[in-house]
């Protein structure tokens, strides 16, 4: 029901040069380029390195997009990207609300949500971060931290449809320290998200959202993270960044 969604997020790593390489060659070296995959394939590289997603890939089966949005339309905001800018791009996807931002831009719940809603007005699908630092994790108090979360960043959003809004569970004390949520930690946190989207959209449509999980997925993990049934993919730091492991994962995604 729900096609698993592989996404890297390169973060601040290579050059637009390097890139271009990079792109051409996963693009030779995936089944079909990309068209026989069951799975879908994503990457998020930064601003600058998007045009040339454009020009690899295309309006072919392997989507890109962007790590961040501004959350104004257009206007005098220096060093802003907009969402429209994105679209012109073809970009099919944006990362809001990753922990990264929030901690080193100070970024908030009410920050968030306006992200969201820009990509929704240009027909990009957020893909929404959330998750708990490890003091909270700590206190107990993982869950309802992370819903807070969901729950600001979705309030009176309207969605047109379940495909337009991937959740992504990252756990802070997971990126990157080699150290992942356990699958079972992860499925019940998903399972967590699911409930609380579907008192927000209904059962039926939340039972069509992806929940990704992020956090340290490296060949070795994916597998057992996957099995579990609300798991719908991952979202990808450092093992995205070289061609093999991210080969190696989108094999496992089918
Ligand atoms: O957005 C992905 C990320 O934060 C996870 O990074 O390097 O732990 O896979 P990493």
């Amino acid at each position: 029901m729900r096609r698993v969604l592989v996404a890297g997020n390169w973060k601040m790593h290579k050059t637009p040069s390097e890139a271009r390489v990079w792109f051409r060659e996963l693009k030779r070296l995936l089944p079909g380029g990309g068209s026989l995959l069951d799975s879908e394939v994503a990457l998020l590289p930064a601003f600058p390195i998007l045009p040339y997603a454009r020009e690899v890939f295309g309006e072919g089966p392997v989507a890109y997009g962007a790590q961040d949005v501004s959350a104004h339309r257009e206007g005098a905001y220096t060093g802003e990207v907009s969402a429209r800018m994105l679209k012109d791009l073809g970009c099919r996807y944006a990362i809001v609300g990753h922990s990264e931002r929030r901690r080193y831009h100070h970024e908030t719940d009410t920050l968030v949500r306006e992200k969201v809603l820009r990509l929704l007005e240009e027909g990009l699908t957020p893909i929404l971060c959330v998750g708990e630092p490890l003091e909270v994790r700590e206190r107990g108090e993982a869950v309802p931290y992370t819903l807070a979360q969901l729950e600001a960043a979705l309030e009176g959003v309207e969605l047109a449809g379940p495909e337009r809004l991937v959740v992504a569970y990252e756990p802070v004390w997971a990126i990157g320290t080699g150290k992942n949520a356990s699958p079972e930690d992860a499925e019940a946190m998903h399972q967590e998200i699911r409930q609380a989207l579907a008192r927000r959209y209904g059962e039926e449509f939340a039972a069509r959202v992806r929940v990704l999980y992020g956090g340290s997925v490296n060949p070795k993990n994916f597998a057992d993270l996957l099995s579990m049934p609300n798991v719908d993919g991952g979202l990808v730091g450092g093992a995205s960044l070289e061609l093999e492991s991210f080969l190696a994962l989108i094999k496992l995604a089918g």
